[in-house]
């Protein structure tokens, strides 16, 4: 059986790994961040449901928690179920997601995003076409 053996440096890096954090006017219990996850979890109007509540909630004891993408205004929308934060219902459900990790002394901001002329018709009110393209990004014929 090996046994392993650690500098002092390391073992300074897995303290402070625990430590608090003054990350601007936040305060983090740790040095662990969650990264974005998209989950297409979001109900009709692309508003955080009951699912997303628990799932932000069971990740509270992250340092900081960065939310999933969420789209700034319907034409932002790129993937199938993803949240707003453009509509008085979306804001309420990420308001029931901030009250949960809040209650648990956990720390989230949101990832905003506007995913332009990738997004489809299909995800678009009406198929409207904004932004959208059929033609490649770059112009490889050239
Ligand atoms: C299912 C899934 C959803 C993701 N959603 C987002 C997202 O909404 N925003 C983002 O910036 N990155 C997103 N990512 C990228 C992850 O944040 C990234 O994989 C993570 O930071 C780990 O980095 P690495 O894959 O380079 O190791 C997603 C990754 C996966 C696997």
């Amino acid at each position: 059986m090996s046994v392993a053996h650690h500098s002092s440096a390391d073992v300074s890096i897995l303290t402070d790994l625990f430590q608090p954090y003054r990350m601007g006017s936040l305060t983090l219990a740790n040095r662990l961040v969650m990264a974005p996850l998209t989950r297409s979890r979001a109900l009709l109007g692309d508003v955080p449901g009951p699912l997303s509540v628990t799932c932000y909630a069971q990740c509270a004891s992250a340092g900081l928690i960065i939310s999933e993408a969420s789209q700034i205004s319907p034409q932002g929308k790129g993937y199938i179920q993803t949240p707003g934060i453009y509509s008085a219902e979306q804001v309420a459900g990420w308001k029931r997601v901030t009250d949960a990790v809040h209650a648990r002394c956990g720390k989230i901001v949101i990832q905003l995003w506007h995913v332009g002329r990738i997004s489809h018709p299909d995800l678009q009110e009406g198929g409207d076409q904004h932004g959208y393209t059929d033609y490649p990004f770059l112009d490889t014929a050239a």
